[in-house]
């Protein structure tokens, strides 16, 4: 892990734009999302009855879990119908080409 808090996961290019793809890290089951330039990380469970994203459908921000179609706001990881019901986000960033994402805050 870097000194900030992030640690490398897939390469850039391995995510394409509009594409899921599901990742562990330490241990924590991740969903990163490309949309464009940005990539969002989230965790890949769903709340609902545990299942993971691969295979959902995104449209837009939105991402649908497969399993009974729970919609996520992959942004902010709010469910769409609650908003107090939410996925855990992580923060991502792409350098040297590669997606890193924040696991754990720095500390000070
Ligand atoms: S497990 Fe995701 S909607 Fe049911």
């Amino acid at each position: 892990m870097n000194k900030d808090g992030f640690v490398s996961s897939l390469k850039e290019n391995e995510l394409k734009d509009g594409q899921l793809k599901a990742v562990r890290i330490k241990g924590k089951p991740i969903l990163l999302v490309r949309i464009g330039g940005e990539v969002f990380g989230l965790s890949n469970r769903c709340p609902h009855a545990g299942c993971t994203f691969e295979g959902g459908i995104l449209r837009d921000y939105i991402v649908m879990c497969p399993c009974h179609g729970w919609k996520f706001d992959v942004r902010n990881g709010q469910y769409t119908e609650n908003p107090l019901t939410t996925l855990q986000t992580y923060r991502c960033k792409i350098e040297f080409g590669k997606i890193f994402i924040e696991i754990e805050k720095p500390k000070q």
